[in-house]
């Protein structure tokens, strides 16, 4: 089949909230320029940064489409030696920009073919997210048996795989959620404990963390709430421990004093993915690792929903307005 002209593709023009993703019908269709592959997508991903290049707390040129990832299938490839011997109709994963919309032009050294037998909804459900926790949990601290960790957001879509992967590592956990229902996910997923911290009792979740630690505090915390959890977070943290602050849902983490660190000798850690995927080497690393994890069946995924791409509004309204557990996914 030919590939068409113009698509259906959401267009952010201007910074914003949910509305400004707007669905354009005849959008160009982009072309694969050098080093890249045109990918007809079957499904994308939703992530919490795609609002922050929404909102403008992460700078990016409009218009733009958001989304940083997709499953579908090649339909061209562009001129140039770093394709990777990818070829048109190859089943593949990718990671890059423009991910709203039926057809994307993605880096061929970010992109892989899915292995058979692997659904491209269950790859997308923990591409990015699942590549995400697999280096934080192995390079942004190094989590090691009987570790006590708190993992904040515990339910969402990077805290469902988080969860998993620190119980495959032996760690001891202690997830934070909002909600009853939340909480009952992560508990199944074999979280230590589970603290409600939108709850009466749950409020005072630090003193909860303490109590469970005999007072020491936890080795790691994964905090990607920031704003309203960092005080805390800070408390939780063990003498000697680390941070590892990696997203701003509840927004930006303000200007830190470096000797706030000092009393505890505390460590700090912001990391990105990209930072972790840089090389085509270590991407393949992680993807590998998570590959033979969803194909084991030792990481399970959660598809809160799959979208309509003409949706899109709603997703962000459902992600940002705390309703969702797992992952959000829109079918071009
Ligand atoms: N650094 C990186 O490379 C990297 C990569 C991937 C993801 N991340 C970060 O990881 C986090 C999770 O991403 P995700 O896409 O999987 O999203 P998500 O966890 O599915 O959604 C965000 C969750 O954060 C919690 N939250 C707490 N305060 C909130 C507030 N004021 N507004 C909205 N949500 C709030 C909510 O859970 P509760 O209701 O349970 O509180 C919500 O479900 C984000 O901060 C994202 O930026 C970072």
């Amino acid at each position: 089949m030919s590939t068409p002209s113009t698509m259906k593709a959401i267009v952010v023009e201007k910074l914003g909230g949910p509305e400004v993703l707007e669905t354009k019908t005849a959008h160009p269709v982009p072309t694969a320029g050098e080093g890249q592959l045109l990918v007809k997508n079957n499904i994308s991903g939703v992530n919490y940064i795609d609002t922050y290049f929404r909102t403008g707390l992460y700078p990016s040129a409009k218009p733009e489409i958001l989304g940083r990832e997709g499953a579908g299938t090649v339909v061209a490839v562009g001129p140039g030696p770093n394709t990777w011997n990818f070829k048109a109709g190859d089943r593949v994963a990718w990671l890059g920009t423009g991910g709203y919309a039926e057809y994307t032009a993605v880096p061929a050294e970010k992109t892989v073919k899915i292995p058979e037998g692997v659904k491209d909804e269950d790859v997308i459900a923990s591409f990015l997210s699942g590549l995400t926790v697999l280096s934080l949990a192995k390079e942004t601290y190094a989590v090691q048996k009987g570790d006590w960790v708190l993992l904040h957001a515990a339910a969402g879509g990077a805290g469902f795989l988080m969860t998993q992967i620190l119980k495959t590592l032996g760690a001891k956990v202690i997830g934070t959620a909002g909600g009853a229902e939340k909480v009952a996910l992560v508990k199944s997923l074999g979280a230590d404990y589970v603290i409600d911290y939108r709850s009466e009792e749950g409020k005072d979740w630090v003193g909860r963390v303490k109590e469970i630690t005999n007072g020491r505090g936890v080795d790691v915390v994964y905090d990607s709430v920031g704003k309203d959890t960092w005080e805390g977070s800070l408390e939780a943290v063990k003498k000697k421990g680390t941070i590892v602050w990696f997203g701003n849902a509840s927004g930006p983490v303000p200007p830190l004093p470096l000797a706030r660190l000092t009393p505890k000798c505390v460590k700090v850690a912001r990391p990105a993915l990209f930072g972790y995927i840089d090389t085509r080497e270590e991407f393949e690393f992680y993807v590998n690792e998570l590959f033979r994890l969803l194909q084991s069946g030792e990481l399970k995924v959660k598809i809160h929903k799959v979208y309509p791409l003409e949706q899109a509004v709603q997703a962000h309204l459902d992600l940002e307005g705390r309703k969702t557990t797992g992952k959000l996914l829109l079918r071009p």
